[in-house]
């Protein structure tokens, strides 16, 4: 990961499967009127990556590499260009959605860790925390369990603690939020945590 050395901020919003990346990202640019985007995205390699995991013969390196690569495009054709204006970012997920699931998945955290290298580091990380009966709960309304490979009880537990532990092994400026409370609640402390940096 190298310095963000643009004129805009990026703001990063995280979290397990469930814990309301989405909601709360597109609620904070809205409300700060930033720019909003999402990863995996919906370009030629973010579809492929979709397919890969809804699939799931792929080897978790493979997986990583296809993770990566539609992220740097996202970056080089979405992202810079907004940062290099001025404008600031909102990511609903970056490279931490890979430092947890991919190597939770058996990819070497380190090798995916240099995969990012050349990634900007977002000047803010929200994590969203979130326990794991929410989480299922939240999933089971929306459309149940099982929609990629990383939908399963025992994996997304591993990945609410891969994401706990994530601040001691990357050194960025990183905040955790109880994401297990209301949409409203959850956001309150969102937008604080954002003016209060920003
Ligand atoms: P989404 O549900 O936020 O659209 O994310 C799609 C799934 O892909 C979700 O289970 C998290 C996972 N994911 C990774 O495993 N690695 C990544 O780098 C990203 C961006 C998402």
């Amino acid at each position: 990961m190298r310095k963000n050395d643009y004129d805009g901020n990026m703001i990063v919003i995280e979290g397990v499967d469930g814990a309301g990346t989405t909601t709360q990202a597109r609620r904070l640019a809205s409300k700060t009127s930033k720019y909003y985007t999402f990863e995996n995205t919906n370009g030629l390699v973010g579809r492929k990556v979709d397919e890969m995991i809804k699939d799931g013969s792929y080897s978790a390196e493979t997986v990583a590499l296809g993770f990566a690569c539609d992220r740097y495009l996202h970056l080089e054709e979405e992202v810079i260009p907004k940062l290099e204006k001025g404008i600031d970012v909102v990511m609903d997920r970056y490279y931490h959605s890979s430092l947890v699931y991919q190597s939770l998945a058996g990819a070497d955290y380190g090798w995916v860790k240099g995969l990012h290298k050349e990634a900007p580091k977002p000047d803010l990380t929200i994590i969203l925390d979130v326990d794991l009966d929410t989480v299922l709960e939240r999933i089971e309304k929306r459309d149940g369990l099982g929609n990629n490979i990383f939908e399963k009880k025992r994996f997304l537990k591993k990945v609410i603690n891969g994401y706990k532990s994530l601040e001691v092994k990357i050194e960025e400026e990183m905040v955790y939020v109880d994401a297990s409370r209301s949409k409203e609640k959850v956001f309150q402390d969102v937008y604080k945590v954002v003016r209060e940096r920003f």
